[in-house]
């Protein structure tokens, strides 16, 4: 793919996808400009940290000055802004996972903004509408900044969220390196047509199993959130009462205790834990996926009791997402399925060379489908419901860019009508996802395996 192509890419998406509404996006922009907040900025960098006993690990990523990338915080309603410095050797962005920006601000190059080459600076400004746990990464090369460090946190606050005595946030990712503690090849093309290649070395906060400390009887949230490139996790905690409040961002409508709650790439889940009573007690995270089960993060009681009733604990506020109206809502046809079809796709934002995978037939060519339609139109305001099937023996976390959906209804199991941007699909699973198109734009919508995502599952949906 040539360069002219790119730009003209850039072009039609502008005219055809968001150029009338941008206006309107800018107006708004131009608005909060006046009260604009000091940019935290976020400069991406390439340092060495350390995951194996057995040295330095060279050629991680970060934004920032070392170690994890840092939690953002932000508040519910109130102007964000992030410079984006690119400091590394390789074009990069951000995208704001979860968070329903403006089209211009969703970090996809060249659907809706140019790659930020090394040396330059991006500034990204929006207000975001929803509390809740959310995650930023790049829309580049993403296996490779992902996969070497690019992914962090985001806390959404809501000065109405009920009190808790002590919050955790816990990134959870994996690392593939070496017996030497070098990043071997980030996948294997045998394992990216099945569940993807699973990280060597497990860490949350980019430590093994990191403990924290929590006031005994108090209540806990706990937020975790799935910036992994390819695991799915089946989460239980062990030691305390716990109940799962929100999962991607949302409040859920019934509490529930988490048993082998199955969340993949992309994914949040905020946990309410009533910590024990007697000091010294631990409290385990876990995932019992598969055969081993894995301590992921503990907390540990501290101090007297405070003697919290988890159930005294008031309920998340909904976030202002518009109800989708099944009467009038129009149906999307989506099937993922895997294709044989090996078209050797140049895809603008990093390929993996290989098509193993097929949305409504189409294996798309990685990030952004060029030259291709986009997979529906859709009309601001109007009510949608996907329905979506997965053909595949695999599961897949299928996330939807700016805006959110309600999981309706599913071909095999009862599900809550949670508000979410990532649904796990299972294999043979057919699910309803409804949502009312309200943000304008070319919005994304991918499987979060990103090896999965690279070779053929990505697709858009334009709003207009
Ligand atoms: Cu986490 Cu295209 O997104
Ligand atoms: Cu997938």
């Amino acid at each position: 793919m040539t360069v002219l192509t790119r730009r003209r890419l850039l072009k039609t998406a502008a005219v055809a996808g968001v150029g009338g509404v941008g206006l309107a996006a800018m107006a708004r922009l131009g608005g909060w400009a006046a009260a604009a907040p000091e940019p935290v900025v976020l400069k991406t960098a390439k340092i060495q940290a350390k995951f194996m006993d057995v040295g330095e690990t060279r050629d991680v990523l970060t934004y920032g000055e070392g170690g994890m990338p840092p939690v953002l915080r932000m508040k519910k309603g109130e102007p964000f802004a992030a410079r984006l410095v690119n400091a590394i050797d390789d074009p990069t962005t951000i995208h704001w996972h979860g968070i329903r920006v403006p089209n211009k601000m969703d970090g996809v190059p060249f659907l809706v903004q140019p790659y930020v080459y090394t040396g330059d600076h991006f500034d990204y400004a929006f207000t975001p509408p929803d509390a809740g746990t959310f995650w930023y990464h790049p829309h580049c090369n993403t296996l490779e900044q992902m996969g070497h460090g690019l992914t962090g946190v985001i806390v959404v606050e809501n000065p109405n969220d009920p009190k808790f005595d002590a919050e955790a946030v816990v990134n959870l990712r994996d690392w593939r390196l070496g017996d030497d503690a070098q990043f071997i090849q980030q996948f294997r093309p045998r394992d990216a047509a099945k569940t993807g290649t699973y990280g060597t070395v497990r860490t949350a906060n980019w430590l093994d199993q990191p403990q924290f400390d929590a006031p005994a009887g108090g209540l806990v949230r706990l937020r975790v959130a799935i910036t992994d490139v390819t695991r799915i996790y089946a989460f239980r905690v062990e030691g305390a009462e716990a109940a799962v409040i929100a999962l991607d961002g949302n409040p859920v409508p019934q509490r529930f205790s988490p048993d082998a709650l199955l969340l993949g790439p992309g994914q949040r889940i905020d946990l309410a834990i009533r910590m024990p009573d007697q000091e010294g007690a631990i409290v385990n995270l876990g995932d019992v996926r598969g055969t081993k089960p894995k301590t992921l993060a503990t907390l540990r009681s501290t101090g007297s009791s405070l003697k919290r009733d988890l159930h005294d604990l008031a309920p998340l506020e909904a976030n202002p997402v518009a109800e989708v109206d099944l009467t009038s809502a129009r149906h999307i046809a989506l099937s993922l399925s895997a294709t044989a079809e090996n078209v050797p796709s140049d895809s603008i934002c990093g390929s993996l060379g290989y098509s193993f995978w097929a949305i409504n037939k189409v294996p798309w060519p990685g990030d952004t489908p060029d030259p291709t339609a986009p997979l529906a139109e859709l009309k601001l305001g109007k009510s949608y419901v996907i329905d979506m099937e997965n053909l595949t023996p695999q599961s897949h976390p299928i996330h939807l860019h700016g805006m959110s959906f309600k999981v309706l209804s599913s071909s095999t199991r009862q599900v809550q009508p949670v508000i979410s941007d990532t649904y796990l699909i299972q294999p043979n699973e057919k699910v309803q996802l409804g949502f009312v198109a309200d943000n304008p734009g070319d919005w994304l919508l991918h499987c979060h395996i990103i090896e999965h995502q690279k070779s053929g599952m990505t697709s858009y949906i334009r709003v207009v």
